[in-house]
């Protein structure tokens, strides 16, 4: 096992043993924007989908990389409501991917124990993509560890929106009076309800934006930018960015 360096001098380590400093300041939920796909495939002369095949791949890797580092819950944004956009061929293609992706790894997911879970608009997807996921999450839905939670047509605006109409509808039965509307009332009805903020957001292909990812829940979150393309993102880049975010000094506005 790999440790981690702590990045204080006061000898932590030393006060907590090996075992224990691997686990200070290690983030709970890391949410990753899985961006460059077609860019990999394009510098390799291959048509976009296989740029899309290559990441799915990748995927398998750094959830392993995840469970490794004893990461609670990782998000990864695998389609935008914005990617509708694609011609039609690419977007039939990458939404077989998690159907592909879960007759190969379901088992070994289960295995490990690994819990799947979604945020985004699943109603709207091709059925047996729909049926597949739905099946992956029923099947994990008593594993206790890695909550692996896709973001699949999942669009942040949207989300608040959407929670926004439900309190207006609440607002508008009695049920709730504007005064009495809080932070939580909106989260409380976000696809996010049930985990916690990201702690670390990783964004790979060298973009430096969010692109409609978790915009409220990002509100506080580290950001890690790399140039790497997504399929060439590896467990040691995975590693470096756990080991930035330990070093990194979170104040939440205060001093
Ligand atoms: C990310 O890779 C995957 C999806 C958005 C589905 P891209 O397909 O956006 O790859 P680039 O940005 O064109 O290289
Ligand atoms: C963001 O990547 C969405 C996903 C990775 C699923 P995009 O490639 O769609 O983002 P933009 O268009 O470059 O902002
Ligand atoms: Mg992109």
């Amino acid at each position: 096992m790999r440790l981690f360096k702590l990045p204080f001098k006061n000898n932590k380590e030393d006060i907590l043993g090996e075992s224990e400093s691997r686990l200070v300041n290690i983030p709970k939920h890391i949410a990753i924007i899985m961006d460059g796909n077609g860019r990999w495939a394009k510098k390799r002369g291959l048509p976009r989908v296989a740029g899309h095949r290559e990441g799915m791949d990748n995927v398998k890797r750094i959830v392993k990389a995840a469970n490794h580092f004893n990461i609670e819950v990782l998000t990864l944004y695998a389609f935008s409501t914005e990617n509708w956009k694609r011609p039609s061929k690419e977007v039939e293609y990458i939404m077989k991917l998690p159907i592909d992706f879960l007759q190969h790894y379901l088992p070994e997911l289960v295995e490990e124990n690994v819990r799947i879970q979604t945020i985004g608009e699943i109603d709207n997807l091709p059925k047996n993509t729909k049926l597949a996921i739905m099946r992956a999450k029923e099947e994990t839905v008593n594993n206790s560890g890695l909550i692996l939670n896709i973001a699949i047509n999942y669009g942040s605006r949207f989300e608040m929106i959407q929670s926004v109409k439900e309190i207006c509808q609440d607002v508008q039965s009695g049920k709730y009076q504007i005064e009495d509307i809080t932070e939580s009332t909106l989260e409380e009805r976000l696809y996010t309800s049930h985990i916690d903020d990201p702690d670390l957001l990783i964004r790979t292909s060298g973009e430096l934006r969010l692109s409609n990812f978790m915009l409220w829940q990002a509100a506080y979150t580290e950001l890690w930018f790399t140039d790497t393309l997504w399929p060439d993102f590896s467990f040691e880049e995975f590693e470096k960015a756990i080991n930035d975010f330990q070093k990194r000094k979170r104040r939440y506005g205060g001093i």
